[in-house]
C-alpha cells in the first residue's frame, strides 16, 4: 500500500533541499492540514489539497532579487505592492516552479498555490483548503490570531477564510505596509459572506 508521503517522497526530497529547515517542516505541516481539511469539507480533493499544501512555499527560500528576475524571466505580472515587497512574489512563483520543477499539471493546485498569500473573492473548496492551512498548521506559534482561525478551519471554511484574510491584511497594516488590494477583495468578500449567515 503505497501512502501519499511514499508516493511523493521524490519532491520531499527536492523539496528538502531547496527549503530552509524551518520552510521544510512548514511545509509538510501544511500538506498534513490542508489533507485533513479536504476530509471535512471535500474527501475527494485529499490527495490534491496534500500535494499543494507539500509545494506551495517552493519559491520562499529564494532571495527577494532572485524573486524579482525569476518573475520578469517568466513574464509574470508585478505589482507596485509586489515591487515593495517581492515576498509576495512568493505565491505566483511558487506556481511555476510546482509546474516547471515539480511536475504538477493540475490547474487547480497551480491556482490555489498563485493565490494562498492574498486570496481572492469566492474561492473553490481546494484553494480556500490552502489559504487557510498556511495558517493552521501545528508548526505555526501558538498566538490568539491565529489560535481563532484554528478554531474555525474545521468548523466553517468561509469563517475561516475571513479570519485569515483579517489576520492577513492587520498583520500588514500593523507593520506600515499599504495592502494588496486583491487581499482587501478576499476580505470584503468573505465578510459579506459572514454577514450573509449572520455571523458577525
Ligand atoms: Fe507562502
Ligand atoms: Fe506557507
Amino acid at each position: 500500500m503505497i501512502t501519499l508521503s511514499d508516493k511523493y517522497r521524490e519532491i520531499r526530497e527536492r523539496l528538502k533541499n531547496s527549503l530552509s529547515e524551518a520552510r521544510y517542516a512548514h511545509s509538510l505541516g501544511v500538506a498534513a492540514t490542508a489533507a485533513c481539511m479536504a476530509m471535512r469539507y471535500d474527501i475527494s480533493l485529499v490527495e490534491r489539497a496534500y500535494l499543494a499544501g507539500l509545494v506551495h512555499d517552493a519559491a520562499k527560500c529564494m532571495s527577494d532579487e532572485e524573486k524579482l528576475r525569476l518573475a520578469e524571466e517568466k513574464g509574470l505580472p508585478v505589482n507596485s505592492y509586489e515591487k515593495a515587497s517581492p515576498g509576495l512574489l512568493h505565491a505566483p512563483l511558487g506556481a511555476v516552479l510546482a509546474e516547471e520543477v515539480y511536475g504538477v499539471r493540475d490547474e487547480e493546485i497551480l491556482s490555489a498555490i498563485r493565490l494562498h498569500t492574498l486570496g481572492r473573492p469566492e474561492m473553490t473548496t481546494l484553494e480556500a483548503i490552502l489559504y487557510v492551512s498556511d495558517y493552521v498548521e501545528p508548526d505555526r506559534p501558538d498566538v490568539p490570531y491565529f489560535r481563532a482561525i484554528r478554531e474555525a478551519a474545521f468548523r466553517d471554511l468561509d469563517e475561516a477564510c475571513y479570519l485569515t484574510a483579517k489576520t492577513a491584511v492587520d498583520y500588514t497594516r500593523n507593520k506600515g505596509q499599504a495592502v494588496d488590494p486583491r487581499s482587501l477583495a478576499t476580505l470584503e468578500y468573505y465578510r459579506n459572506r459572514m454577514e450573509e449567515k449572520g455571523l458577525s
